[in-house]
């Protein structure tokens, strides 16, 4: 079996999906959870792009020390600067830097020649290079590019100290033939190839990023790119989960192996999808609600007689459980910690008391608290900003009635400490409670996207709502839990002005600090 690198690009390349913004709270506990998957390589974020990134990047290094963080930055110098500012204290740091290669890309966005591309991407490599022995090249939009160019660019990085070459079909466009036949090629006309590792990185627009990764693996990528879940710019990116099951699952065809630690999938994926409010399909592939479902008599009854009839995957293999039952209201704090324990999470002492003061709660209004009731508690604190504890919902009543007029009545603490109140009236509970909190609220705000969802089954299952505002024209996303789905859709709104308040701060340090 060969080793495959898995490289995870879902705090970089995923962070940059339409709706997607996460505070650095929120990346460090998934750059926590990637770790225990066992990734190879995180991408933190790209420095340079905003003092929020910087920070975001700077503190997952500053904390990750069993896997490699690398950074994305431009062949410019001081985004080469900003990424070792930010990556100087991870015991394995890497750079990654890009620069287009194909024809569309050199004329009209970067309106260079392909000999000023080889040259800056030279010279910045070896800039790279007096700062990290781990150097990453990539060519955006590889496959669109002229395989003999990109072969001498190849030739030339690796001469100049790169250590991995990344050919990223940036647009989706590739197939799984010419992907494959793309590293064929470079592994047969590139002289030094053999120097370092090649990496695939694939978007999933035409939905053949899952197959064109494995041409490339089977053509000599040693390293796969990819998100949990698939989520990225447009279609996505390709989901490592899927590359990562297709190798253990057809070994008898590919023998390659990843390290991954394949019951942590179904944890990552929940974590990912939770935090960035972007909910997998019922039937994605390996981490879909229904992916393990069987429906029909036919297959139920083969199911039943024979679990390999109809199930290629066992759920056990990617951590799907049969979502454990924890804990009631006679639970104490000792069966809670090692609760945190069992899952991996580390807390302080304070945050373990938050979090069970809000279990206890919970178990006043639910009597069978679930495993993942649980971890949305723990991340529930794990991501809490205090800084983003600006606004805070005091007390709130909805009428609804078919007959009735809706109205609500909220109480919210201001930033300033004082409590305001008030009362509107909407077409239904969700409008009429967000028209009241808008209305204490001393932003322009407007609601783009509500999501609703439950966590876990059952009639009593904790509720988690998403928002999406434009707050004084800044889109901002806000998640918030609770056990009614009025009180939940309530915590998000007011979450997402919240982080508004947070973003202009760290905006106004930037500033200070230029
Ligand atoms: O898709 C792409 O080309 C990228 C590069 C920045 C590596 O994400
Ligand atoms: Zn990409």
């Amino acid at each position: 079996m060969s080793r495959i690198r898995i490289f995870d690009t879902t705090l970089r390349d995923g962070e940059q999906s339409p709706g997607v913004n996460l505070n650095k709270m929120e990346k460090l506990e998934i750059a926590k959870q990637l770790e225990r998957l066992g990734v190879d390589v995180m991408e933190a974020g790209f420095p340079a792009a905003s003092e929020g990134d910087f920070q975001a990047v700077k503190l997952i290094a500053d904390t990750i020390k069993d896997v490699s963080v690398t950074a994305l930055a431009r062949t410019r110098v001081e985004d080469i600067d900003r990424a070792y500012e930010a990556l100087k204290n991870t015991p394995h740091p890497r750079i990654h830097i890009f620069l287009a290669t194909s024809p569309i890309h050199m004329t009209y966005k970067l309106k260079m020649t392909p000999e000023q591309v080889i040259q800056q991407s030279v010279d910045m490599v070896k800039y790279a290079k007096e700062k990290f022995e781990e150097v990453e090249w990539s060519a955006e939009d590889a496959t669109r590019s002229e395989w003999p160019f990109l072969a001498q660019v190849i030739e030339q990085v690796i001469e100049a100290g790169a250590t991995v070459v990344n050919l990223p079909d940036t647009v989706g466009y590739t197939t799984p033939d010419e992907y494959g036949n793309m590293f064929k090629y470079m592994k047969e006309n590139v002289p030094n190839i053999d120097r370092v590792d090649l990496s695939c990185h694939c978007h999933n627009d035409l939905g053949m990023a899952a197959a064109n990764t494995i041409a490339a693996i089977e053509n000599g990528a040693t390293q796969v790119e990819g998100t949990i879940n698939g989520i990225g710019e447009r279609a996505g990116n390709v989901a490592l989960e899927e590359v990562a099951i297709a190798l253990k699952i057809r070994s008898d065809r590919y023998s390659y192996e990843t390290g991954l630690k394949l019951n942590e999938i179904k944890r990552s994926s929940d974590l990912v999808a939770k935090l960035t409010g972007m909910y997998v399909q019922a039937n994605k592939a390996i981490v879909g609600r229904n992916a393990y479902a069987h429906e029909s008599g036919i297959h139920q009854d083969g199911v039943l007689k024979n679990a390999e009839t109809y199930e290629i995957i066992t759920p056990e293999l990617v951590g799907v459980s049969s979502n454990t039952l924890f804990m009631g209201k006679h639970s104490g704090r000792h069966a809670f910690k090692d609760k945190v324990k069992a899952f991996g999470v580390e807390m302080t002492d304070d945050e373990i008391k938050a979090a069970f003061k809000n279990f206890k709660t919970l178990t006043d209004h639910k009597r069978e608290v679930t495993d993942d009731d649980i971890y949305t508690l723990i991340m529930e604190v794990k991501t809490d900003q205090s800084a983003m504890n600006k606004y805070t919902l005091e007390t709130f009543q909805v009428n609804y009635g078919t007959q009735n007029i809706t109205t609500a009545t909220v109480a919210l603490n201001t930033p300033e400490g004082e409590t305001v109140q008030t009362a509107a009236t909407g077409n239904g509970s969700v409008e009429a409670l967000y028209r009241t909190i808008s209305e204490l609220i001393d932003y322009d705000q407007k609601l783009l996207d509500y999501q609703i969802n439950s966590v876990g089954g059952g009639k009593d299952a904790l509720a988690e709502s998403h928002v999406q505002l434009a707050v004084e024209g800044e889109t901002v996303n806000g998640r918030g839990t609770a056990q009614d789905v009025i009180e939940a859709s309530a915590n998000a709104y007011i979450n997402a002005v919240n982080r508004y308040i947070l973003k202009m701060q760290v905006e106004k340090e930037e500033v200070v600090n230029r």
